[in-house]
């Protein structure tokens, strides 16, 4: 029986956070939204409420009804704290004090469980702009900053704790360690929930669901089709039909190599050339959103056309992953929830009449990765950095052509390459070149040249919804200027990024 803790969501921004450090400490959890909370089965270990932008004073402030976690070991985080607070008696009101950013502990209550080796004056992240100024009588006060004196307590005689600080944030030195302390010794969790665990049970659940059925599969190239590939592959063999569609859009030499790499892990796979199909429906147009559309449309009649070549197919895998499909909890309108679009999800149209299978449904990212290294794909596929599906389509402003393509192509190459050779490739987390429909004066030799110009973007980021750009090496870049202006016909200048997200996003349509 898979052990889980529950984390209710109140719509606060570190929700997800709270969910990754669970997962890093070896223990499944699952988000639900606080209005949408599933039975609490046997198999629920304990509930994390999180925070959230409303406060307990507001009207619409989210509400539960605390009476169904009673059996259930309960941590409460900020919102949450100040609603158990504020239902069992106690006060909530505004703070009088910035309690924003950096606190230490001034006092904790060190054989309390829940702060087990948490050092006095230890560094906690606070983030509210209310307080508890009053708890009941059945609390107990188990630590405190000197602006905030309910910084931790415990209802006594019940498991029930809550903090008003976020343990989730890397700004809580000790934050880790209180979660361990809660779900190992309060919790009774087994730190069960490895890559391992999770390939050896996923690979028996597919089993049972698919049985001898057939299933297809769009490969991309990308980490999470390929892991979701192997990972059903292992499961139900050459039943499992990939199909890998060349757009001509790719990356230079992309395509050939991902597809020779696909078939040396055995995944029966059928590679489709479509190039002059996508070019063709590209044609005249300028908008990035049609341009989006047209590429979808496409890959779908072309996916379409190949599953039913597949005889008596009945289901369609896809590498949705788990913040694709995460109900998020709608901060300003209400209790509504809504499901978060994603540019991967929902490409499934009608007519095809599949069942879906999404093996990676429940993981983070980083839990793709590491569920991937374990299943021995190599860094070639697992250590790739994001590429957008329209591929180099919305790299290119304006109209798509064959002969930008493959202008594009060699920049994006040399760009690509010189980031590896210098070792920056794996601390970058997307890179890529941009064509620009700029044409500017240049001088190459004695002649006078009229050509294109060549963005570079490099950004850090963890998970693409925010992004800063990367102070690349001055040397590095004077390197990839010289040889993109060198080598590549058609273009005489380059120029660097300098964009963070917001207000820019990391691709330029
Ligand atoms: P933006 O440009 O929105 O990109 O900051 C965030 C991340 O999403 C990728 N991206 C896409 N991926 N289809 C995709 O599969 C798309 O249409 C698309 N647009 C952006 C982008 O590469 C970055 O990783």
């Amino acid at each position: 029986m898979l052990e889980k803790i529950i984390i209710l969501d109140f719509g606060s921004q570190y929700t997800q956070l709270i969910a990754r450090r669970v997962r890093e400490l070896n223990v499944y959890c699952e988000i639900h939204p606080f209005n949408k909370i599933p039975e609490l089965s046997t198999d629920v270990k304990g509930i994390i409420l999180s925070g959230s932008p409303y406060s307990v004073r507001q009207e619409d402030a989210p509400q539960v009804d605390l009476g169904q976690f009673t059996n259930y070991p309960t941590l409460a985080v900020c919102y949450g704290a100040q609603y158990i607070a504020q239902h069992s008696g106690g006060e909530v009101q505004p703070s009088s004090t910035r309690e924003y950013g950096r606190a230490n502990l001034n006092f904790v209550a060190t054989d309390n469980k829940l702060l087990k080796n948490i050092a006095l004056d230890s560094q906690v992240w606070m983030s509210h702009g209310d307080t508890i100024t009053k708890v009941p009588e059945h609390f107990e006060l188990i630590a405190s900053t000197d602006s905030v004196k309910v910084a931790a307590y415990q209802v006594k005689g019940s498991e029930t704790y809550g903090i008003q600080f976020h343990p989730e944030v890397t700004h809580s030195i000790d934050g880790k360690q209180l979660l361990e302390n809660f779900l190992v010794d309060i919790c009774g969790c087994k730190q069960e929930w490895t890559p391992y665990a999770f390939v050896e049970t996923t690979i028996a659940e597919l089993k049972a669901q698919l049985g001898d059925d057939k299933v297809v599969l769009g490969l991309s190239g990308g980490v999470d089709s390929s892991v979701a590939a192997v990972l059903l592959h292992k499961a139900i063999g050459a039943n499992l039909h990939c199909i890998f569609v060349d757009n001509g859009l790719l990356r230079k030499d992309e395509y050939a190599a991902v597809l020779e790499q696909y078939k040396h892990l055995g995944l029966n796979i059928k590679g489709v050339d479509a190039k002059e199909r996508f070019l063709s429906q590209l044609a005249g147009v300028t908008d990035p959103e049609l341009k989006r559309k047209a590429i979808g449309r496409v890959f779908i009649e072309v996916f379409d056309t190949e599953a039913h070549l597949v005889e008596d197919v009945k289901w369609l895998a896809q590498g949705t992953i788990y913040p694709d499909i995460i109900e998020s909890v709608s901060v300003n309108g209400g209790p509504s929830a809504t499901i978060k679009s994603h540019h991967n999800v929902g490409g499934l149209p009608d007519f095809m009449k599949l069942k879906v299978v999404e093996p990676l449904k429940t993981l983070f990212k980083d839990e793709v990765r590491r569920v991937g290294t374990s299943l021995g794909l190599e860094h070639f596929i697992i250590g790739r950095h994001p590429f957008p599906g329209p591929g180099l389509a919305i790299r290119i402003l304006g109209e798509v052509t064959a002969e930008k393509v493959a202008i594009l192509q060699e920049a994006d190459a040399i760009y690509i390459n010189n980031l590896k050779e210098a070792g920056l490739y794996d601390k970058v987390w997307q890179a890529g070149a941009i064509f620009l429909p700029v044409q500017s004066v240049g001088v190459m030799g004695d002649e006078r040249t009229y050509e294109n110009a060549i963005a570079l973007r490099a950004v850090e980021s963890v998970d693409g919804m925010t992004a800063d750009w990367c102070h690349l090496p001055y040397p590095v870049l004077a390197k990839i200027s010289n040889e993109i202006i060198n080598k590549v016909k058609g273009i005489n200048r380059v120029v660097y990024d300098i964009s963070s997200k917001p207000p820019a996003t990391i691709e330029w349509e």
